[in-house]
Protein backbone atom coordinates (compact mmCIF):
# COMPACT_ATOMS: atom_id res chain seq x y z
CA UNK A 1 0.00 0.00 0.00
CA UNK A 2 1.40 3.27 -0.99
CA UNK A 3 0.71 7.04 0.12
CA UNK A 4 1.35 9.60 -1.92
CA UNK A 5 1.26 13.75 -1.50
CA UNK A 6 -0.86 15.58 -3.61
CA UNK A 7 -1.03 19.36 -3.45
CA UNK A 8 -4.71 21.49 -5.03
CA UNK A 9 -3.12 24.56 -6.24
CA UNK A 10 -4.02 28.30 -5.67
CA UNK A 11 -6.46 28.06 -8.84
CA UNK A 12 -8.09 24.62 -7.92
CA UNK A 13 -8.63 26.59 -4.83
CA UNK A 14 -10.18 29.88 -5.94
CA UNK A 15 -11.69 28.44 -9.06
CA UNK A 16 -14.27 26.12 -6.47
CA UNK A 17 -12.53 22.90 -7.61
CA UNK A 18 -11.96 21.58 -4.80
CA UNK A 19 -14.91 19.31 -4.14
CA UNK A 20 -14.70 18.10 -8.01
CA UNK A 21 -10.91 17.16 -7.86
CA UNK A 22 -11.08 15.29 -4.44
CA UNK A 23 -14.34 13.68 -5.97
CA UNK A 24 -11.69 11.90 -8.76
CA UNK A 25 -9.73 10.40 -6.02
CA UNK A 26 -12.37 8.94 -3.85
CA UNK A 27 -14.41 7.81 -7.11
CA UNK A 28 -10.92 5.95 -7.84
CA UNK A 29 -11.31 4.10 -4.64
CA UNK A 30 -7.99 5.86 -2.73
CA UNK A 31 -8.27 6.95 0.62
CA UNK A 32 -7.73 9.94 2.18
CA UNK A 33 -5.47 9.91 5.30
CA UNK A 34 -4.71 13.37 5.43
CA UNK A 35 -6.04 16.72 4.31
CA UNK A 36 -5.36 20.89 4.88
CA UNK A 37 -5.75 23.72 4.06
CA UNK A 38 -2.45 25.98 4.08
CA UNK A 39 -0.93 29.01 2.96
CA UNK A 40 2.25 28.07 1.75
CA UNK A 41 5.50 31.05 2.41
CA UNK A 42 8.54 31.57 0.93
CA UNK A 43 10.46 28.92 2.39
CA UNK A 44 8.04 25.63 2.09
CA UNK A 45 7.74 26.74 -1.71
CA UNK A 46 11.60 26.95 -2.51
CA UNK A 47 12.37 23.62 -0.95
CA UNK A 48 9.62 21.73 -3.01
CA UNK A 49 10.46 23.19 -6.07
CA UNK A 50 14.15 23.27 -5.46
CA UNK A 51 14.56 20.75 -8.74
CA UNK A 52 13.31 23.99 -11.03
CA UNK A 53 15.51 26.93 -8.93
CA UNK A 54 17.24 27.61 -12.22
CA UNK A 55 14.44 27.64 -14.52
CA UNK A 56 13.20 30.93 -15.66
CA UNK A 57 9.32 30.32 -14.51
CA UNK A 58 10.73 29.82 -10.87
CA UNK A 59 9.57 33.32 -9.87
CA UNK A 60 6.46 32.50 -11.69
CA UNK A 61 5.84 29.00 -9.87
CA UNK A 62 6.48 31.02 -6.33
CA UNK A 63 3.99 33.38 -6.74
CA UNK A 64 1.61 31.09 -7.93
CA UNK A 65 2.01 29.08 -5.51
CA UNK A 66 1.99 31.57 -2.60
CA UNK A 67 -0.78 33.60 -4.44
CA UNK A 68 -3.90 31.63 -2.41
CA UNK A 69 -3.72 29.01 -0.11
CA UNK A 70 -3.43 25.37 -0.98
CA UNK A 71 -5.08 21.81 -0.42
CA UNK A 72 -2.76 19.52 0.38
CA UNK A 73 -3.77 15.68 0.51
CA UNK A 74 -2.44 12.09 2.02
CA UNK A 75 -4.16 9.49 -0.07
CA UNK A 76 -3.50 6.18 -0.63
CA UNK A 77 -4.36 2.82 -2.17
CA UNK A 78 -2.70 0.13 -4.62
CA UNK A 79 0.08 1.88 -6.32
CA UNK A 80 -1.01 4.98 -5.39
CA UNK A 81 1.59 7.16 -7.13
CA UNK A 82 1.22 6.35 -10.39
CA UNK A 83 -2.57 5.72 -9.95
CA UNK A 84 -2.85 9.33 -8.68
CA UNK A 85 -0.04 10.35 -11.38
CA UNK A 86 -2.65 8.67 -14.61
CA UNK A 87 -5.39 10.48 -12.96
CA UNK A 88 -4.00 14.20 -12.69
CA UNK A 89 -2.17 13.65 -16.22
CA UNK A 90 0.53 15.44 -18.23
CA UNK A 91 2.07 18.48 -16.03
CA UNK A 92 0.93 20.91 -19.30
CA UNK A 93 -2.54 20.69 -19.24
CA UNK A 94 -2.26 21.24 -23.31
CA UNK A 95 -0.73 17.60 -23.28
CA UNK A 96 -2.80 16.38 -21.07
CA UNK A 97 -5.45 13.32 -21.79
CA UNK A 98 -8.99 13.86 -22.13
CA UNK A 99 -10.52 12.69 -18.75
CA UNK A 100 -7.40 13.27 -16.52
CA UNK A 101 -7.66 16.50 -14.24
CA UNK A 102 -5.33 19.01 -15.58
CA UNK A 103 -7.36 18.23 -19.07
CA UNK A 104 -10.35 18.69 -17.56
CA UNK A 105 -10.04 21.13 -15.18
CA UNK A 106 -6.68 23.34 -16.66
CA UNK A 107 -5.90 25.43 -19.65
CA UNK A 108 -1.97 26.45 -19.34
CA UNK A 109 0.91 25.26 -17.80
CA UNK A 110 0.34 28.06 -15.40
CA UNK A 111 -2.41 26.75 -13.76
CA UNK A 112 -1.96 23.05 -13.63
CA UNK A 113 -4.54 22.39 -11.08
CA UNK A 114 -3.15 19.72 -8.70
CA UNK A 115 0.69 18.56 -7.42
CA UNK A 116 1.40 14.98 -7.26
CA UNK A 117 4.15 13.28 -5.89
CA UNK A 118 6.28 12.00 -8.68
CA UNK A 119 7.78 8.43 -7.31
CA UNK A 120 8.16 6.82 -3.53
CA UNK A 121 11.33 8.72 -2.45
CA UNK A 122 9.25 11.75 -3.39
CA UNK A 123 6.44 10.95 -1.58
CA UNK A 124 7.99 10.03 1.49
CA UNK A 125 9.73 13.34 1.33
CA UNK A 126 7.20 15.76 0.41
CA UNK A 127 4.53 13.72 2.76
CA UNK A 128 6.69 14.83 5.59
CA UNK A 129 7.46 18.37 4.23
CA UNK A 130 3.43 19.18 4.26
CA UNK A 131 2.04 16.91 6.86
CA UNK A 132 5.13 16.75 9.25
CA UNK A 133 4.20 13.09 10.62
CA UNK A 134 0.73 14.99 12.14
CA UNK A 135 -2.62 14.88 11.07
CA UNK A 136 -2.28 11.73 8.60
CA UNK A 137 -5.02 9.28 10.31
CA UNK A 138 -4.79 5.43 9.21
CA UNK A 139 -8.76 4.06 9.23
CA UNK A 140 -10.55 1.24 7.63
CA UNK A 141 -12.95 1.10 5.09
CA UNK A 142 -15.49 -2.01 4.54
CA UNK A 143 -13.91 -2.70 1.24
CA UNK A 144 -9.91 -2.26 2.25
CA UNK A 145 -8.37 -5.38 1.23
CA UNK A 146 -10.49 -5.97 -1.68
CA UNK A 147 -9.56 -2.63 -3.87
P1 LIG B 1 4.08 20.21 -10.71
O1 LIG B 1 3.55 18.87 -11.08
O2 LIG B 1 3.69 20.78 -9.42
O3 LIG B 1 5.69 20.15 -10.77
C1 LIG B 1 6.48 21.19 -11.24
C2 LIG B 1 5.71 22.40 -11.61
O4 LIG B 1 6.41 23.36 -12.36
C3 LIG B 1 4.59 21.97 -12.54
O5 LIG B 1 3.64 21.24 -11.84
C4 LIG B 1 4.15 23.30 -13.11
O6 LIG B 1 3.32 23.99 -12.19
C5 LIG B 1 5.49 24.01 -13.20
N1 LIG B 1 6.05 24.01 -14.56
C6 LIG B 1 6.66 23.00 -15.17
N2 LIG B 1 7.07 23.39 -16.40
C7 LIG B 1 6.69 24.68 -16.55
C8 LIG B 1 6.80 25.65 -17.58
N3 LIG B 1 7.41 25.34 -18.73
N4 LIG B 1 6.31 26.88 -17.39
C9 LIG B 1 5.70 27.18 -16.21
N5 LIG B 1 5.56 26.31 -15.19
C10 LIG B 1 6.03 25.08 -15.35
Amino acid sequence: METTLILLKPDTVERGLIGEVISRLEQKGLKINGLKMMQLDDAIVTEHYDFLADKPFFPSIKEYMMRTPVVALAVSGQNAIATVRMLTGATNPQEALPGSIRWDFGLTIDGNIIHASDSAETAQTELKRFFKGENIFDYSRGFDGIL
